[in-house]
């Protein structure tokens, strides 16, 4: 068993760790819209206005700050004017990037944005850079949050929507190195200030541009779009065409074009996978001081607005639908995916897992009207109470002859400490005592998300195979507060300040 120190000094709150890095992603993909959030009206599974009821009651419980629409890939050939008015007489498309399925726009802006409202989560839209155009973009804009009387509120009026919307975060195309136009930095730079441009704030509706950023350690995608935006050395004030930018970075235990089953992997792998996980650290760091170099005051945005785990897709599914199981693995690697992100929260400001529903590394799986909550989600939800809480920087010392093997982090938010805490190692116990200093803790509260097996996920029939349970194995020693971590566990404490 390894035996590790946490210091955390309780009086020391670092900066705020916006809520908005608990965001999530929905696209246009196999069966996360389509069955997924949206049955349609008439279908015999409840839902309002053709949004899955049981869908929004488990995603309201995870307290979702923000959710990204329409994709991804798709949303670089999305044209919203094809998802809006009377739903039969909308135009249908193919959606060439995912399995080459029709889509008939049922699922469009109104839809969308009466899904943020209920499950309380703000919109983030993508528009389409790709195959769009900037009046394209600029009278989606305007449609959704302009109030008064011009063409596109009439319209919206005319589509039933009186009043308008308010949208904040929105996406100047996707993976423009990619699936959004196979751009080059230099190119895509110029057209990210020139879509941003006409992007206007309407009324007192403010947009919070998102540039689409890079891929992974693309450093110098990043350099690119930071020298838009800046005046490194000059006397100007730069204007910010945009608020933030984006990267995306997936988990994968292999390359490609093997990345491995979603349930059937061996040890190895897993470890491979977490420290796969943990590279999001460095890259994170290296995105960051690139940015620090032409924005010192961090008034730019970091969004990692694509992330998790990518699998094979389950046998017999179609593969264009990358539809995965999600194991306590995968749980393991949002907790440490948390933790590193909770470490980043002076620049990163919005992350968003891909994807919500039945695509990727998903919160919930449903299949006709059952539905499932995965590992993932429970960790989620234990982790709630770090939303817009202050960061406690969390110092581990020890023993440890794997020091990868434990992940931690640490918060204050109206007078309680949440600390979570992932034992990664697939075999061994791992006992961790919290130093804490400058202050001390009330009565403490634990839970736990851990299983027999790595493997281990939930399904329809054995949904509790792997969920949250009340944690005791905590004691006070004159070192400080002993919790003792089974193999492949996460534990959250809580407690008020005394
Ligand atoms: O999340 C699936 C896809 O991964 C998205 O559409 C794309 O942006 C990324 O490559």
């Amino acid at each position: 068993m390894s035996d590790t120190t946490a210091v955390i000094n309780l009086d020391l709150a670092g900066p705020t760790i916006s809520r908005h890095l608990y965001g999530h992603f929905a696209e246009h993909l196999g069966r996360c819209i389509y069955g997924g959030f949206w049955v349609g009206e008439d279908s015999p599974i409840p839902n309002e206005g053709g949004i899955r009821l049981d869908v929004v009651e488990a995603l309201r419980a995870l307290n979702i700050p923000n959710l990204r629409w329409p994709g991804g890939c798709f949303a670089d050939e999305y044209h919203w004017k094809d998802g809006v008015g009377p739903r039969e007489q909308r135009p249908r498309m193919v959606n060439t990037h995912w399995g080459n399925v029709e889509e008939n726009n049922h699922f469009g802006t109104h839809e969308f944005l009466a899904l943020c409202e209920l499950l309380g989560a703000e919109p983030y839209i993508s528009g389409n850079v790709g195959s769009g155009t900037v009046q394209e973009m600029s009278e989606w804009v305007e449609y959704l949050t302009r109030d008064g009387d011009s063409p596109m509120v009439r319209l919206r009026k005319a589509n039933g929507r009186e009043e308008p919307w308010r949208v904040k975060f929105w996406g100047i195309g996707n993976e423009t190195w990619g699936c959004g136009g196979n751009m080059r930095a230099e190119y895509y730079a110029d057209l990210a200030r020139q879509y941003a441009t006409y992007c206007r704030d309407h009324g007192d509706n403010k947009l919070y541009r998102i540039a689409s950023g890079a891929a992974d350690a693309d450093y110098k995608w990043t350099e690119t779009l930071m020298q838009q935006i800046s005046c490194f050395g000059c006397e100007a004030t730069p204007k910010n065409f945009f608020q933030a930018l984006s990267v995306h970075y997936y988990t994968l235990a292999g390359p490609w074009e093997a990345k491995g089953s979603a349930t059937d992997f061996d040890t190895d792998a897993y470890y491979r996978t977490m420290a796969a996980a943990r590279k999001i650290d460095r890259i994170l760091t290296g995105h960051s001081t690139v940015m620090d170099v032409y924005d010192p005051g961090r008034t730019v945005g970091l969004v990692l607005d694509e992330w998790g785990t990518w699998w094979d897709v389950e046998p017999g599914t179609n593969p264009g639908f990358l539809f995965q199981q999600n194991t306590l693995r995968d749980a393991l690697v949002a907790s440490v995916h948390f933790d590193i992100f909770h470490k980043h929260a002076a620049r990163l400001r919005m992350a968003n897992i891909a994807q919500t529903v039945n695509v990727l590394q998903a919160m919930v799986l449903t299949d006709g009207d059952s539905l499932v909550l995965t590992p993932t989600y429970h960790v989620f939800e234990m982790n709630k109470g770090h939303q817009d809480a202050r960061s406690l920087t969390v110092h581990l010392r020890g023993e440890d002859p794997e020091p990868e093997r434990l992940s931690a982090s640490a918060s204050v938010k109206d007078g309680t400490v949440l600390i979570s805490l992932s034992n990664l190692d697939a075999a061994e116990r791992a006992r961790v005592t919290l130093d804490l200093r400058g202050g001390s803790l009330g009565a403490t509260t634990a839970r736990i998300l851990t299983a027999d097996r790595l493997q281990d996920h939930n399904a329809p029939g054995a949904a509790e195979t792997v969920a949250p349970r009340a944690f005791d194995d905590l004691k006070t020693t004159d070192r400080g507060l002993e919790v003792t971590l089974p193999p492949h566990s996460f534990v959250t404490v809580r407690a008020p300040l005394a």
